[in-house]
């Protein structure tokens, strides 16, 4: 079975694109699967909490061991090998295989953009071909900026089968995940209902209210976006609560209890995302079954 490219994008920044994409990892190299994220964001905080060492970050981009490498090799025809570019680091306690980024990253995704190159919309998808990264592995996820810039949301809409969009349970999210959303298709040149298919909304950082309250109000922000965009927009029916321990874990901060405490709040969300995406996990497959 060949690899599913997974995006991570959203509307407002620090909705927690690269917590989920980090924990997302974990959980999925833990469970055996073979991961492999990729940091697209410039600001290398993934990179960061998966390697922990900025000398080893400053090495691998001395020796090119970076994505702009790939892009430029890419852009010029030529060869690129995953074992190259791939770097090794630890998702919380597993180790975890990541593409990370560079100071170059941004200048060379700016020229490949608007450059005279047709198609640059591809051009992510076909860096990922390059490199074989569906043959390597079962989960490949791409964490990305906010949509600030928006040719990153399109990079990764064309370079992925689907998109997890966070967003905090605030009516500014819920707000700018809508214009957002209602701008995506045009832009990306993609017709709404196949973006719509494509992408999943996921509340992160849900305070501890009662479930009613927060029924409640998950009801209202659905309606408020489906009302507004189209009934065809999907929302994970799990959320991740708000809990401290996500900020710590993979940190100097990490405490003992952290790690049990992100896997709790984050299983349930883990076990709707594989339904979505058609890999269901042995545990899912088995109690199908019953
Ligand atoms: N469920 C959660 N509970 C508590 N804190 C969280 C949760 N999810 C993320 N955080 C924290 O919120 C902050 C923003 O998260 P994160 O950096 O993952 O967001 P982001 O969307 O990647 O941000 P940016 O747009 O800047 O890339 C971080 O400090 C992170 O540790
Ligand atoms: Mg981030």
């Amino acid at each position: 079975m060949t690899g599913v490219v997974i995006g991570v994008f959203s509307a407002p920044g620090g909705t927690g694109k690269t917590t989920i994409s980090l924990v997302l990892g974990w959980l999925l190299r833990r469970a055996g699967n073979k991961v492999l994220l990729v940091d697209l964001d410039p600001s290398i905080s993934l990179s960061y909490l998966v390697l922990r060492d900025e000398s080893k970050l400053f090495e691998y981009e001395n020796r090119g061991r970076c994505l702009s490498r790939v892009f430029e090799r890419v852009r010029k025809g030529r060869s690129v090998e995953l074992e190259d570019y791939v770097v090794s680091g630890k998702a919380i306690d597993v180790e975890v295989d990541i593409l990370i980024p560079d100071s170059e990253l941004t200048s060379i995704i700016d020229s490949l953009w608007y450059g005279p190159e047709a198609r640059k919309e591809y051009k992510l998808r076909r860096v990922l071909e390059a490199l074989g990264v569906r043959e390597a592995y079962d989960f490949i996820i791409i964490d990305t900026i906010p949509f600030f810039d928006r040719k990153y949301a399109i990079l990764t809409l064309y370079g992925s089968d689907k998109c997890i969009i966070p967003l905090r349970p605030t009516i500014i999210d819920v707000f700018r995940t809508c214009k957002m959303l209602s701008e995506l298709p045009a832009l990306a040149g993609k017709p709404k209902k196949e973006v719509f298919d494509q992408v999943r909304l996921l509340f992160n950082m849900v305070r501890r209210n009662t479930a009613q309250y927060w029924a409640l109000m998950r009801g209202r922000y659905q309606e408020i976006i489906r009302g507004v965009i189209s009934p065809h927009i999907s929302f994970f029916k799990k959320h991740i609560p708000l809990r401290i321990a996500f900020s710590r874990v993979s940190t100097e901060e990490e405490r003992a209890e952290d790690v049990r405490d992100v896997e709790e709040a984050t299983l349930p969300v883990l076990s709707e995302f594989q339904q979505w995406i058609g890999r269901p996990s042995e545990a899912d497959k088995a109690e199908a079954m019953e």
